[in-house]
């Protein structure tokens, strides 16, 4: 893994998006790990910024969401397919016809599950994924215990990330009781993931993720499993890194051509 420590939660999504740029300038139809949540708005900010500055163009790219769900309507102002459509392809340009989120609505939803990871398949597989992190570990919404080898499938959403959720609805009753998520083992057959956690209720779990053992109890260490991860994190988040210093020094002397920065 890569740890990349910034100062703020700006910084962190413009350094991420550098990630996201340099995979669209060089494969410019390429396919894209979408997730939803506040981690990753200043990414998509800082990308929109370019777009409208006519440096960056996502029309050809496609886009596979990490989540959706289960539960509410499609219209729903918070349901993952409404905020991947405001937040993401409205601004970034991109194709709705070519950005797809797991249907939380199927009436078969297992067979959509398997239907989803095979159509990520037949895209050739997404070039990067974005990630956030749950404070209780989760990535996409794959709970503690989940498997390293899941595939996309329905989970039952913890208390505490129904309780985390709850801002984005008029009452935490609304807030669904189940969802679709891509799982551990469709994220690591991501060819590069990038992820973004801020603030200090992301320590406990960037610490875990990073530098725990390899446990399903923290869902996010299944990274460490990852060929090319970089977690980009703001001084807050990185508070409980034992090896917080190393990792500065690391990125203070890569050599340029390694660089992601411009
Ligand atoms: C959400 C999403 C995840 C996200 C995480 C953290 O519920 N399903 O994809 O990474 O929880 O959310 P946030 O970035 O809002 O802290």
């Amino acid at each position: 893994m890569e740890i990349v420590i910034v100062r703020d939660a700006a910084e962190a999504g413009r350094v991420a998006a550098l990630k996201i740029a340099s995979v669209v300038e060089r494969k410019p139809e390429a396919v894209l790990g979408l997730a939803t949540g506040s981690s990753p708005t200043g990414i998509y900010a800082s990308l929109a910024a370019r777009v409208q500055a006519g440096e960056l163009d996502f029309s050809r790219a496609s886009g596979f969401a990490l989540d959706e769900y289960v539960g509410i309507p499609l219209e729903h102002p918070e349901s993952y397919a409404s905020v991947i459509r405001r937040d993401v392809v409205e601004p970034l340009g991109m194709d709705p016809d070519r950005v797809r989120v797991p249907d939380g609505r199927a009436d078969d939803i297992e067979a959509a599950a398997v239907e989803y990871d095979e159509a990520i398949a037949a895209a050739g597989g997404i070039d990067i994924q974005i990630l956030g992190i749950g404070a209780n570990g989760h990535i996409g919404f794959n709970e503690p215990t989940s498997s390293f080898a899941s595939r996309t499938r329905i989970k039952t959403l913890a208390p505490q990330t129904r309780a985390d959720n709850a801002r984005f609805f008029d009452d935490p009753s609304q807030v669904p009781t189940h969802c679709m998520t891509q799982g551990l083992g469709t994220i690591l057959d991501a060819h590069e993931v990038v992820l973004v956690a801020v603030g200090s209720s992301k320590a406990s779990a960037v610490a875990g993720m990073v530098e725990g053992p390899l446990s399903a109890m923290c869902p996010g260490s299944a990274l460490q499993l990852h060929q090319h991860a970089t977690i980009v994190v703001d001084e807050e988040a990185a508070a409980l890194l034992t090896l917080a210093d190393y990792y500065r020094y690391t990125y203070a002397n890569k050599p340029a051509w390694q660089r992601f920065e411009h």
